[in-house]
């Protein structure tokens, strides 16, 4: 949905009650297309994300030649071409606004036969590649960038052969980079190791391990084994995007006279930590019915309003909650006391320094409520909040949050609302119904 003008939200007529289901989740549709790409055979992809950062993923894996067609049924039909049958793309490869779809193409197109360019909207060109590129050319990879962080656009030159193997310390904790060492394992000599400071989503391992390869992790080190081959499941069904459940879960814990249940959420434990934040500030969860589909665990999760109170958090709960910061500052804005978020600095290279964006948007509401920390933010909740007129950045988390800050308090307006395209493109419809 395209919106040439801001977006007013008002503030929240009643409680939010009822039954929401959430859009697939976004790192779980991106991995399905991609690992479906180069696999042998044909998967039906179900409740997968049609956004724009699934589809960024969707149009690449076309372009290198793998089939992706949208069925009658909604569901996406991925007809793989192996892990060595990718063709040489004839044009310019659009990540969009996605580093996931970046990131993660990266470690495949490392190992390819041939020449492939990358390029990515105005967000993602600001957005470190470095941190992919470092480990893959230490496994032979030829890519080159812009600059020291090799910023957009990038060129990957043909590798012939198998990549070297590697025992990798990454620096950050971060799926996309683990995921692209990964996928280059998979075109290897020999074993590929990954050791990350704290565990991040560990989606790709699941997946990949779905798909056949050979994968082990221990403590916070994975190791991949090289394949000839990857074998696809015939389905995919892909859980609700718990970060986009989020706002949900916040909305409704703040907005009285709440009681939801949001259904099929994914809750793989390396992505639930926002429930365990949202619990110590004293928010009223149940978590129902959890079941497995396909090595993911999914439940419906039940939220009442309660009155919240602030949380310090930090460490090694922030991979596990990297998404859901900025929601999680809105909570912390209507709770009582303070918060402290430490151990977050990864926030600064995300669609935006949704650090520095977090804090100015917020004091709109309320000036002096929240400070930015070098690594995090220091939120004063409680305070008394006006009305506001708010910039989004052109980050869907930074609108999705921004808009239920609207609701729960005074109402606010959006400059640009239409990135929720990028993740959640009913994200206003849903909103809309539930609390007008
Ligand atoms: C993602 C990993 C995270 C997350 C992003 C999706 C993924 O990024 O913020 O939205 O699907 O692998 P980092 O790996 O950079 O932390």
């Amino acid at each position: 949905m395209y919106m040439a003008e801001g977006k007013e939200i008002r503030p929240a007529k009643r409680g939010l009650t009822g039954k929401i289901r959430v859009p697939g989740d976004k790192s779980v549709s991106h991995r399905s297309v991609m690992f479906s790409a180069i696999a042998k055979g044909q998967v039906h992809v179900r409740n997968f994300l049609e956004a724009a950062d699934c589809l960024s993923t969707a149009a690449c894996m076309r372009a290198l030649g793998a089939g992706v067609e949208r069925q009658a049924d909604g569901s996406l039909l991925v007809t793989g071409v192996g892990l060595h049958g990718l063709k040489e793309p004839q044009g310019v490869l659009d990540a969009g606004n996605s580093g996931t779809t970046l990131r993660l193409l990266l470690g495949i197109l490392a190992a390819q036969p041939f020449f492939s360019a990358l390029t990515g909207d105005a967000s993602l060109s600001r957005r470190p590649m470095g941190r992919v590129v470092e480990p893959l050319t230490r496994m032979g990879a030829a890519i080159r960038g812009r600059g020291s962080d090799r910023f957009l656009p990038l060129a990957v030159l043909p590798h012939e052969g198998s990549l070297r193997a590697m025992d990798y310390e990454s620096p950050v904790a971060s799926a996309q980079v683990k995921s692209a060492v990964l996928l280059a394992g998979l075109y290897a000599e020999r074993a590929t190791c990954l050791t990350e400071p704290a565990l991040s989503r560990d989606h790709t391992e699941r997946m990949l391990s779905a798909f056949g390869a050979r994968i082990e992790r221990e403590g916070t080190k994975v190791t991949i084994e090289p394949a000839d081959e990857l074998f696809a499941p015939e389905e995919i069904c892909v859980p609700g995007d718990i970060s986009s459940a989020a706002y949900w879960l916040v909305a409704a814990s703040l907005i009285e006279g709440s009681d939801i249940i949001l259904q099929d959420v994914g809750v793989n434990p390396t992505r639930t930590g926002i429930l365990d934040v949202l619990s110590d500030m004293g928010a009223n969860i149940t978590i129902c019915s959890e079941r497995e589909s396909g090595g993911e665990a999914l439940a419906d999760i039940r939220v009442r309003s309660a009155a919240l109170r602030g949380a310090s958090f930090g460490g090694e709960i922030i991979p596990r909650l990297i998404d859901e910061i900025p929601i999680l500052a809105v909570a912390a804005l209507f709770a009582d006391g303070d918060t402290v978020i430490s151990g977050a600095a990864e926030l600064r290279v995300k669609e935006t320094d949704r650090l520095a964006a977090v804090t100015a948007e917020l004091n709109r509401f309320a000036p002096g409520a929240v400070e930015a920390k070098e690594d995090g933010m220091v939120i004063h909740g409680g305070r008394t909040l006006s009305p506001a007129s708010c910039r989004t950045y052109d980050d869907h988390r930074m609108a999705m949050s921004l808009a239920v800050a609207g609701a729960v308090g005074e109402g606010v307006t959006l400059d640009a609302p239409s990135c929720v395209n990028i993740s959640y493109p009913s994200f206003y419809q849903t909103l809309d119904g539930l609390v007008q």
